[in-house]
């Protein structure tokens, strides 16, 4: 499974790539947001060509950085797109063009925007990586329309059966990849039980149809649900950079470094000069 690191921020950037367990970066515009807002609010001056251009050399070649589109009809996307791509693709040869699987905000509306703009992006040769997918049904979508990568919002998913609950959460806190029961009843959105349900759901029907288009299990809040993606065989995991440092933590860690300290013999010491 890749890791890629679900951020913007530059700092967190280069902290995962120097830890080398990074091989991408997703962004959207809430991420972009969130990075602008922080050197905004160190007094820096924000120059987001140049930050994006750092973003796509300190993820080099061998990687992938997902920049997303703005607009909402295909039109726009693929222009944007091809404006990203044209831009950025240059620094290192690794973008790829987050494309919303479907634009509209409400039933009655066109839906098919997302779709037309990834078919179009894909035959001309450029990478898209389907975002704001939700359901199974919208991955195969995505697939088939050329997607190269599909990204399924797991957390989102999570966030959706608790809200329909009534439950109070934290955005980090865990949810079980077995669904969670109201009254006995199995707590569900359409067949899906939860946001690794949803990554497991997509896994299956890609594998039985070898449909080549990788997933990236997105929308990661806790470092358990990582886990359990992994367990799924999933990809890619695209996981915030707070959470990548979780998962390195354990007490019983912690404990042993402590203990191996105590222990060392002058004898020992000695060895390294
Ligand atoms: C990544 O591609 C997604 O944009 C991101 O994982 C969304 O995460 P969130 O649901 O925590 O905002």
């Amino acid at each position: 499974m890749e890791i890629f690191v679900d951020s913007a921020d530059l700092e967190e950037i280069k902290k995962a790539e120097e830890y080398g367990v990074c091989s991408g970066v997703t962004t959207n515009p809430s991420l972009i947001k969130k990075a602008v807002d922080k050197l905004k609010g160190k007094g820096e001056k924000v120059n987001i060509e140049s930050y994006i251009n750092t973003i796509c050399k300190t993820i080099g070649r061998n990687g992938s950085v997902s920049l997303e589109v703005v607009s909402l009809d295909a039109t726009g996307m693929v222009k944007e797109a091809e404006h990203l791509y044209r831009k950025f693709n240059s620094v290192a040869e690794n973008v790829a063009i987050k494309i919303p699987i479907s634009t509209s905000t409400k039933d009655d509306e066109e839906h098919y925007e997302g779709l037309k703009a990834i078919s179009m992006l894909s035959k001309k040769g450029i990478p898209v990586n389907a975002t704001l997918v939700m359901t199974p049904e919208q991955a195969l979508l995505a697939a088939k329309s050329g997607a190269k990568y599909v990204s399924p919002f797991a957390g989102r998913i999570d966030d959706w059966i608790r809200k329909n609950l009534g439950m109070k959460f934290e955005k980090g806190d865990y949810f079980p990849a077995e669904g969670i029961r109201k009254k006995g009843k199995l707590m569900d959105d359409n067949g899906v039980v939860s946001g690794v349900d949803l990554v497991r759901k997509i896994l299956e029907v890609f594998r039985k149809y070898d449909i080549q288009a990788k997933v990236i299990a997105a929308s990661l809040r806790n470092y358990r649900q990582v886990r359990e993606v992994a367990e799924l065989g999933v990809h890619i995991a695209t996981i915030p950079f707070n959470v990548i440092e979780e998962m390195i933590k354990h007490p019983k860690t912690f404990e042993g470094v402590v203990k191996f300290s105590e222990d060392v013999v002058p004898e020992y010491r000695g060895l390294f000069g």
